[in-house]
């Protein structure tokens, strides 16, 4: 992490965290997954995630990480140690070098990490797993050395892991505000007021296997390929806008139109992308097929996708059971009860 790029990160940590702490024996940090309803897609500065455009998402409780952490003293450079869901991840693998590279920014001279997480969801099958992932570990240092950093610091520093993680750092519905600033210090995400009693999110796993590609890697080769993509910020951006209000009256065709219109468009720029990027499987487009012939039927229910095959549905809790009918298997979560 030597770099100038790991240096300005470094720069803005030091802004953002007490310069004395205590270190606690262990830290613990837990976070939800997060499914935006307009999509982060883009970036318009690398190393310290700042986003193209502002983006809007969801909460499900009950799916996320947990994350144990704590600091050992090191005398012969030994590496950082990190268990996913009880197995000992190999220290070459990419998952514990990105681990790893984040955690230089908060590392004291001379030690290393323990990192044990849970996560009840998929690792890398496009159901934001990241996102949980770095908004629980940002939790957990806070919690390990003692911080007391407010929500927008702790959004700014589990957005530097992953973009996305900004929004898990709350349940319900939370808006990424993109920012304007070179230092990212107004690029955070915070809660909406709003509820939503009887939403419900359904999952429809189609393969919950890694991606060939990390949304990290896909997104940057959308901004520098594909030309489509000029259109995308402005897009989302009134997209965001459209979400909010839906939220706001309770609007639910506006909210369902505007996320799958949203999420259809983000993976037109992806399929626009030079070589191209397709997360879809066959049962994708199968289950898309579905979700539509569901809506001429009258049973009134939308989906979004992120960086994989997989399908989130949307739809209120009246038409739950002609949901179930038609999607086997489906894990139903009602984010507001
Ligand atoms: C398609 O947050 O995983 O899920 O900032 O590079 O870690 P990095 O990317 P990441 O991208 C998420 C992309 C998405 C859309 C979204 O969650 O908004």
């Amino acid at each position: 992490m030597k770099s100038s790029q790991a240096l300005s990160a470094q720069q803005i940590i030091k802004q953002l965290i007490p310069s004395k702490s205590t270190t606690k024996a262990q830290g613990f940090g837990e976070a939800p997954v997060n499914i935006a309803l307009s999509k982060y897609w883009g970036k318009r500065q690398v190393s310290l995630n700042l986003p193209t455009n502002s983006s809007l998402s969801i909460s499900l409780p009950g799916l996320g990480t947990q994350t144990h952490l704590s600091l050992v003293e090191n005398n012969d450079n030994t590496e950082d140690q990190a268990w996913l869901n009880g197995k000992r991840l190999a220290g070459d693998s990419e998952f514990a070098g990105r681990l790893s590279r984040y955690l230089d920014l908060f590392r004291p001279a001379h030690h290393y990490f323990k990192i044990d997480t849970i996560n009840s969801v998929p690792t890398a099958a496009g159901l934001a797993s990241s996102a949980s992932g770095y908004a629980a570990l940002v939790k957990a240092l806070n919690d390990l050395f003692d911080w007391q950093l407010n929500q927008r610091s702790l959004s700014i520093l589990a957005r530097l892991g992953s973009g996305s993680a900004s929004r898990s750092l709350f349940d319900g519905f939370a808006i990424w505000h993109k920012g304007q600033a070179e230092d990212g210090m107004d690029s955070f995400a915070e809660a909406l007021p709003e509820t939503w009693a009887g939403l419900c999110i359904g999952l429809v796993k189609i393969d919950t296997t890694e991606k060939p590609i990390g949304s990290t890697a896909g997104m940057q080769k959308t901004v520098n390929t594909c030309e489509l993509y000029q259109a995308w910020p402005t897009q989302a951006e009134r997209q965001v806008k459209l979400i909010q209000q839906a939220i706001q009256e309770h609007d639910f065709t506006l909210i369902g139109e505007t996320a799958e219109h949203n999420a259809l468009s983000m993976h037109a720029t992806m399929i626009a992308t030079w070589p191209p990027i397709l997360y879809w499987q066959a049962e994708s487009v199968l289950a898309m097929q579905k979700v539509w012939q569901l809506r001429q039927q009258g049973v009134e229910v939308y989906f979004t996708m992120d960086a994989g095959p997989n399908l989130k549905l949307i739809f209120l809790e009246p038409n739950k059971n002609a949901v179930k009918a038609a999607f086997q298997e489906l894990d139903v979560i009602q984010p507001f009860g």
